[in-house]
């Protein structure tokens, strides 16, 4: 966010009414963004409360003589005659704003923010940052905003100590973390402010702050290293945001001496209740926590031969008592598996171990859910877990953190992506989607619970997203990966926004108009570049769903085979005759029966799978017709040809912008564009000389396949 993003707010005369840490956020907001651009505050309300009413820096203003923006909780009246227009309105229509709801409006030449709670007035005043100079150009009718989900998260996969391969920061792709530097809290409060108010500015309302796979000196985080979370804790708090942690399952043992984790054990239960009631007294708001148990590595109930419920119950009753909630992640799968075992799927791994599961957890356990079955690839179908548990708070987790998808040195715009998971109908295309469940506004049933009472239960769980930040100078390494950052905000506070609008607002917060000579030329550019660039990334990447064909370990360029005899449930079963993995109840693995109708249909029939899932679900012959009308083979070679055709794209694009905008931002861009193409050239070569060498079958148009 530019300065200059909050001219048209800062060049007003605001009058702001209410108290309170967050009232306090958006007053400091103003004063900042008004001594720039000229406007002026006034904090109103009744005598008693105007305790900084002769702060304001904005001399220039007879206050009498007007205002042009109210911002306002409603019970700090008497309030400005427009203020009270809008609250009328509110009062006939019995809306409700939440605690983070605002009503916005115009009338009179006035622009009114209402909100119930202070929260609502921060994410108000950010609203008019967004809206610009529209905010304050035409009467605009009562309009009301709340967010879709009650808790947008992020999880940091950050480590306190450098981890010999993972690093500082686990699949981060910009530079050391925010939080911690070899072993020690950073302490840089400037940017980890900063960085609160950029998320609070997109609506982010919880954060974890360590790794999910908790290493030695991370599990200490939760016990005498506890100074450094609330430390963080403390600078986040005037942003709205709450902090989380991640803990280890085995912690009773290896920070309380305990002999055992089992979470029956009464002295593993006190072990835990009195833990926590430290946090509490350390971090009285803090979130929660996060889990990773009993996945890669991660000890968890399974070695004590109780189930995940048992397991995540323990921790949600030590957080009942105040209020914190226990994220408990779905990840759960055999990473030992022997690739010559075909009865073993890794995608049915999550849905096997937690559907059964349903109804047995707290009201204060959320089981987080990748969105895909396996782990985050630019195509994969839905989790049918999302649809399976009805009785249980669900989060669906994201990956804004391009593991998979570039590493944030390719121009890869997530906002497609999850805007097509969070709209995906689990229960057919008019249903409930994915974003109703986890909202907690809407459930189709499941086998055991009929879909009237499931509507009537659902509770949701949330939208979490792993960052994608670090201490890089444009804090994404990749200056368009911000805009990754900014849709999953916005996603998670209105699911049904077009990603494309979501990018145009991005464009003019990031790259504002009066910044640049050509504001037009710099939107299209910009759009030309990133609209498409996920369905670009997935052309010349791993074909029809298929998934990995990365270089293990890295998770960067291709490696056909890199995992293919590998112990980790990652295989596409490439022979000479086709490709894809069955994973059909008729005669596969039965992973299809895990979803409900009709998708346990369309998924099954290898005529109405749809094309870009269609070897996640079938081994196909090379020869098989699309629907598209292709075969796979020469889709294959297609799509690898386009994919990079369009980087060359991109990139020729990209560089018609020199002059219009920032020189280093430029600089990074054009760099990075030059190692995306090599790398998509690298992955089209190998993707297609693999499959050429495999089948046989020349390109049809006849390009060079080596
Ligand atoms: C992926 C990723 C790991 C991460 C894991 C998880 O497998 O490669 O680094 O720990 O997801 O989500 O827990």
């Amino acid at each position: 966010m530019p300065p200059e993003a909050f001219r048209p707010l800062g060049s007003r005369r605001c009058l702001l009414y209410g108290n309170g840490t967050l009232v306090d956020t958006v007053r400091d907001e103003l004063r900042q963004a008004t001594a720039r651009y000229g406007g002026d505050v006034r904090h109103g309300g009744p005598a008693d409360t105007l305790a900084d009413r002769g702060g304001d820096r904005g001399e220039s203003h007879d206050y009498d003589r007007g205002y042009d923006v109210v911002l306002a909780l409603r019970d700090s009246g008497p309030l400005p005659a427009e203020a009270m227009a809008v609250d009328a309105t509110l009062r006939r229509d019995g809306a409700t704003l939440g605690p983070e709801g605002y009503a916005l409006a115009r009338e009179n030449g006035v622009t009114t923010v209402l909100a119930d709670a202070p929260a609502g007035l921060l994410y108000g005043m950010f609203h008019l940052v967004r809206l610009g100079d529209a905010a304050f150009d035409a009467p605009r009718p009562v309009e009301r905003h709340r967010p879709a989900m009650d808790l947008r998260m992020l999880n940091h996969w950050d480590n306190v100590d450098v981890h010999p391969v993972m690093g500082q920061v686990e699949r981060g792709y910009a530079g050391g973390s925010i939080f911690w530097r070899d072993g020690a809290a950073r302490a840089d409060w400037d940017r980890v402010r900063a960085y609160a108010r950029l998320l609070a500015s997109i609506g982010v309302n919880a954060l974890s702050v360590n790794n999910v796979n908790v290493h030695a000196t991370e599990a200490r985080l939760l016990t005498d290293r506890l100074g450094d979370v609330a430390a963080i804790a403390d600078h986040l708090r005037p942003y709205g945001i709450r902090v989380h942690l991640s803990v280890s399952f085995a912690a009773p043992i290896t920070l309380g001496g305990l002999p055992t984790a089992d979470p029956l054990d009464e002295r593993v239960q006190a072990w835990w209740a009195e833990t926590t009631r430290r946090v509490y007294e350390a971090i009285p708001d803090f979130g929660g926590y996060v889990v990773k148990a009993d996945s890669e590595g991660q000890p968890g109930p399974f070695a004590y031969g109780r189930s995940h419920a048992d397991g995540a119950n323990l921790l949600a009753d030590a957080l009942a008592p105040y209020g914190g909630v226990v994220h408990w992640r779905a990840f759960v799968y055999n990473h030992r598996q022997d690739w010559r075992d075909r009865s073993t799927d890794r995608a049915r791994a999550a849905y096997d171990h937690f559907a059964p599961l349903d109804g047995q957890f707290r009201d204060n356990t959320i089981l987080q859910v990748k969105y895909g079955p396996m782990d985050f690839q630019p195509r994969e179908p839905i989790s049918p877990v999302i649809a399976a548990m009805p009785r249980t708070r669900l989060a669906v987790e994201l990956q804004i953190t391009q593991e998979y998808t570039g590493q944030q040195r390719h121009v890869c715009y997530l906002g497609p992506l999850w805007s097509e998971v969070l709209g995906f109908g689990l229960w057919g295309p008019d249903g409930p989607t994915v974003a109703d469940v986890a909202a907690g506004t809407g459930h189709g049933g499941s086998p055991s619970v009929p879909a009237e009472t499931a509507r009537a239960t659902v509770r949701g769980g949330g939208l979490v997203g792993v960052s994608n930040v670090g201490d890089d100078f444009f804090w994404t390494y990749h200056p368009l990966a911000q805009a990754n950052l900014y849709a999953f905000g916005r996603l998670a506070w209105a699911p049904r926004l077009d990603p494309v609008t979501i990018l145009d607002e991005w464009i003019d917060l990031t790259f504002p108009p009066s910044t640049t000579r050509d504001p037009q030329t710099v939107r299209q550019t910009l759009h030309a570049v990133m609209d498409d660039s996920w369905r670009t990334y997935e052309r010349y990447t791993a074909p029809l769903g298929v998934g990995f064909m990365v270089s293990p370990g890295t998770h960067y360029g291709p490696d056909v085979d890199g995992y293919e005899y590998s112990p980790w449930g990652t295989y596409h079963f490439a022979d000479r005759d086709g490709v894809g993995v069955d994973r059909t109840r008729a005669t596969g693995t039965g992973y299809t029966g895990q979803y409900p109708s009709p998708w346990a249909e369309i998924y099954e029939s290898l005529e109405r799978c749809p094309d870009e899932l269609l070897l996640f679900f079938h081994h196909v012959p090379y020869s098989h017709k699309l629907h598209s009308g292709s075969t796979v083979i020469q889709h294959i070679y297609d799509t690898h040809f386009a994919g990079v055709d369009e980087v060359v794209e991109m990139r020729r694009r990209w560089h018609e912008l020199a002059g219009l905008i920032d020189p280093a931002v430029d600089a990074r861009v054009r760099e990075l564009l030059d190692e995306q193409l090599r790398c998509a050239v690298e992955w089209r070569d190998q993707i297609n000389t693999y499959f050429f060498r495999k089948s046989g079958v020349p390109d049809a148009h006849g390009r060079r396949i080596y």
